[in-house]
């Protein structure tokens, strides 16, 4: 296997799986060069809580991804998960030092930092700060204040916290796999800004990813994040309610919810709703049949449960009204058929399922909304390495040609301002 050079790599370490994304400047087109996903091992409800099993899936999934491209990953950009991790805003204040002067970068550094002023609990840490927007003396609605004149600075933030021991195991992991971590994000962060557009983000959109464990909801509007929470979730009660009310196995009730599975009656029309499903028993028991009807009746009400869950938090976060592009829901728990239904009634609101772009290629082996994760950090740490000046292309090869506007082509590819 040739191994050469060193791609852009996300790796979203998931509760039901591990995945890979590697992107790379082929013939002056970002690309995605390799895809890896192995099922997960060691975590519960998004958090690492056997390292060994843990290391071992991300050790797998990286190998895949590399098989799959011939590229050796040394630097990933890891996703930081869990339903323990909070967001919250913030505002901070400053008095811009001379008079009247231009805002420097250190101006915009000080009232970011003013603005994280927050008082932690005990073991918990600040694991990101994202500005909203800014307020240059009686002017507000700003996106990027330097260079303006002006005497008073203000910032709105949206500030995620997380326990210290989250983002430790997850590096210790990373590394005991052999790989460094270049970058690392809120993962369900990275899910919503790998599945809404430039516009989604600006005219107002929720993302909803919704995992094996987890849901995580990000709120987008003008551009920036105003709200974002993660429940305790997942598509893995879907499954367990089958198992229970079907006196089923778990992965046979995975199967079933998979193959057979509906959570909206309104896609079980006429013939569709008594079409036979086979439970295979437990315990030696010999196999039943039961409806789809049946198990729809199951799936349903959870859906409904999940999704008010989710809605009730856009409510109190007074953004309901606010969301003019309206749901997008993506992860592997959105792929169960009906659920776009389901939302649509929770929410009354319009609802698409969260693909990210450039998939293309790809559909056929792997699903693509349960890639958005590891999609959006493979963005991030692009967008990371724009910013830094550092040219990927001269990073990883002094091919030469093809160099020049890099930073301008991965910018267009990830709608990027
Ligand atoms: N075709 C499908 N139909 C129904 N459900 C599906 C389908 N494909 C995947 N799922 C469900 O999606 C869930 C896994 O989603 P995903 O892979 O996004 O989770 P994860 O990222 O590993 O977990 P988490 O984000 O909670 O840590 C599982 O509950 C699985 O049953
Ligand atoms: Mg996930």
């Amino acid at each position: 296997m040739p191994k050469t050079s060193s791609p852009i790599v996300g790796l979203d370490i998931g509760t039901g799986s591990v995945r890979v994304v590697m992107v790379e400047l082929i013939d002056g087109e970002v690309e995605i060069v390799g895809l890896g996903e192995v099922e997960s091992r060691g975590l519960r409800k998004g958090v690492i809580s056997r390292p060994d099993l843990a290391v071992e899936a991300i050790r797998r999934a990286v190998e895949s991804a590399e098989r799959t491209s011939g590229l050796e990953v040394s630097h990933v950009c890891v996703g930081l998960a869990g339903a323990h991790i909070r967001g919250e805003n913030n505002e901070g204040r400053i008095a811009v030092p001379g008079r009247h002067r231009e805002i420097a970068k250190e101006d915009i550094d000080r009232v970011i930092e003013t603005a994280c002023a927050i008082s932690l609990q005990g073991g918990r840490e600040i694991a990101d700060v994202l500005p909203q927007e800014y307020t240059v003396d009686d002017q507000d609605g700003i996106d990027d204040p330097l260079g303006m004149l002006g005497s008073r600075l203000a910032v709105s933030v949206h500030i995620l916290t997380s326990p210290v021991a989250a983002k430790q195991s997850i590096v210790s992991s990373v590394n005991r796999a052999g790989l460094h971590v270049a970058d690392l994000y809120l993962a369900h962060l990275a899910s919503a800004e790998a599945v809404l557009s430039e516009d989604d983000r600006e005219y107002g959109a929720a993302a909803i990813n919704i995992g094996a464990e987890t849901t995580s909801l990000a709120i987008y509007q003008r551009g920036a994040v105003w709200h974002s929470a993660i429940f305790p979730i997942g598509g893995s009660h879907f499954t367990n309610d089958i198992a229970v009310g079907l006196r089923t196995s778990m992965p046979e009730a995975e199967r079933i919810k998979r193959t057979s599975g509906c959570a909206s009656h309104l896609l079980l029309n006429g013939s569709a709703a008594s079409e036979p499903v086979e439970v295979p028993g437990l315990g030696g028991k010999g196999p039943r049949v039961v409806s789809r009807q049946i198990l729809s009746d199951i799936l349903e009400p959870r859906a409904e449960e999940l999704l008010s869950h989710v809605q009730e938090e856009i409510r109190r976060s007074g953004f309901d009204r606010q969301l003019s592009s309206g749901i997008v829901l993506t992860g592997g728990g959105a792929l169960l058929r009906g659920m776009n239904e389901v939302a649509e009634q929770v929410f009354n609101a319009p609802v698409r399922l969260g693909i990210p772009e450039r998939f293309v290629g790809f559909g056929n082996q792997f699903e693509p909304a349960a890639f958005s994760t590891a999609v959006g950090l493979a963005m991030h740490s692009a967008r990371r390495e724009m910013s830094s000046g550092v040219d990927h292309q001269q990073r990883r090869s002094s091919e030469g040609s093809g160099n020049a506007g890099f930073g301008d082509r991965l910018k267009s590819f990830f709608g990027i301002r």
